[in-house]
């Protein structure tokens, strides 16, 4: 009797995402893994796959994003599932969506406001709450989710200008327990940011303190990423190496004119301490940065692209010193006057993007906005961006790499065991793609398409993506981290 699977993939070229070399074969899926990799040609299944001239890789997993409430709100995750990503690290840059709900100290505010909308999506008091919420309205992705430090800190101090007392750090410490004990992954921070800027390393150290007994892992946008950027890294460094925990320096950048060229400076000491502490580091192939819009980020592009604005919503997508031009102000006025909003920042240098990209260590992270009205194109480009532009068109690194970089290492560097790997037993996350043709549609212009080249995407053995579509399926699982 000839064997029988729920899913075949017929005739692959499979890249595991190990960094070993591609090789040819057929791949049998049974209950949501991986059962069987070899020649299977009497196997027959429910549903099989012709993958002649494809590649069969491990599902992407986006290693930074702002999706927490996508996965509620649009489920289809047609912005990542159509890039081949079949697992999203949501929570990032100190926002999380929970735990946030009617009794915080303080409004909604910016930068948290890159995932608010009309309707009020900070609704679950506890971060279990939400994780329940998302098991029981599943989105097409998988998710591992962080909590944010400024989520915490908006949601229960009176004054956001100082650092936490020992009350409010206690306060805190349990909010991280609960998350953690919820199923969150670890803790992010953003002391880039104006909420969370005036938290010390020790404040940090002492709210995350829970992340040892869980084995967790802590994750920042660093207070500086400019002129500052050494320290940073310092001060990084030394919250992974008190706590005892994993860090992970999110979208790694220099940005400014006055710093580019200086990745040098920061990999040489990524690489000095790596012997010594896990770090993990992500990238967005891009020289452009998009975050909330203020005068002092525009002073330091050379291009501000809006993408969002609450009171001139007409100027999304329009470069700001045009936008200036039109109302007769400054660019640093017409900021103001924007506000709140949001933009692209051309602020980084393409070598400095193409030596982070090219680091052993760095995985693919889009930072996508995925609530922005005219959205920097990563969040829709990212993944085929790496493996057209910059691996088949400018050889920057084999395709064997480029995948590893977008799935088994990010797995291992976050745990997420049985993923991100092509191999018998595996989660059956899989996306196959036209290696000649995979590209970015999306653009600066035009920043809403869909990847070239991507064919079908398999999420837990079941099929969310295929011919240019989502097929409705929401397979996602919210994963734990397995810690080492
Ligand atoms: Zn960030
Ligand atoms: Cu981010």
């Amino acid at each position: 009797m000839s064997e029988r699977f729920d899913l075949l993939i017929r005739n692959a070229t499979i890249v595991d995402g190990t960094k070993a070399p591609r090789y040819e074969g057929d791949i049998g899926v049974r209950d949501g893994r991986i059962e069987q990799i070899g020649r299977l040609d009497r196997a027959r299944a429910d549903l099989e796959v012709e993958a002649s001239g494809k590649v069969a890789a491990p599902g992407f997993i986006d290693a930074h994003t702002h999706d927490d409430r996508l996965m509620l709100s649009a489920p289809d995750m047609a912005p990542k599932i159509s890039q081949g990503v079949t697992t999203v690290v949501a929570g990032n840059c100190g926002i999380s969506l929970a735990p946030f709900g009617s009794d915080a100290r303080n409004p909604v505010t910016p930068p948290m406001d890159l995932l608010e909308g009309e309707e009020g999506w900070f609704r679950f008091p506890t971060f279990g709450a939400y994780v329940e919420t998302l098991r029981d309205k599943p989105a097409a992705t998988n998710s591992a989710l962080l909590v944010g430090h400024t989520t915490l800190r908006v949601g229960i101090m009176d004054d956001l200008q100082r650092s936490a007392t020992q009350s409010e750090i206690g306060r805190m410490r349990e909010m991280v327990r609960e998350a953690l004990g919820a199923g969150a992954i670890g803790v992010s921070t953003g002391l880039y940011y104006e909420p969370a800027a005036a938290a010390p390393a020790q404040e940090v150290i002492e709210v995350c303190q829970p992340l040892a007994e869980f084995g967790g892992l802590y994750c920042t946008h660093m207070r500086n990423e400019a002129e500052h950027v050494i320290d940073s890294l310092d001060e990084s460094f030394r919250v992974g190496r008190e706590l005892g925990v994993p860090v992970v320096i999110s979208h790694h950048k220099v940005n400014g004119i006055a710093n580019h060229g200086r990745s040098k400076e920061t990999l040489a000491l990524i690489a000095r301490y790596i012997p010594e502490q896990r770090i993990g580091l992500d990238c967005y192939p891009y020289c452009a940065a998009s975050t909330i819009l203020t005068a002092s980020r525009a002073a330091i592009a050379s291009r501000v692209i809006v993408t969002w604005s609450k009171p001139y919503p007409q100027f999304a997508g329009k470069d700001l010193t045009e936008v200036a031009r039109s109302m007769g102000l400054s660019d640093e006025e017409t900021a103001e006057r924007l506000r709140p909003a949001g933009a692209i920042y051309f602020s980084m240098d393409e070598a400095d993007v193409q030596r982070i990209l090219a680091f052993d260590q760095t995985m693919i992270g889009s930072d996508g906005l995925p609530h922005d009205a005219f959205p920097h194109p990563r969040l829709w480009a990212t993944f085929p961006r790496v493996l057209g532009h910059y691996s088949r068109t400018l050889g920057l690194f084999p395709l064997e790499i480029a995948v590893h970089k977008m799935t088994g290492l990010t797995a291992r560097t976050f745990g997420l065991k049985g993923r991100g790997v092509i191999e018998v037993g595996a989660h059956a996350d899989i996306t196959l793609f036209d290696p000649g043709t995979v590209d970015e549609a999306a653009t600066f212009d035009k920043p809403i398409a869909p990847a070239l080249g991507i064919d079908t995407v398999i999420v837990n053995g079941t099929v969310a993506w295929r011919d240019g579509k989502s097929t409705g399926a929401r397979p996602g699982k919210v994963l734990r981290r397995v810690a080492r």
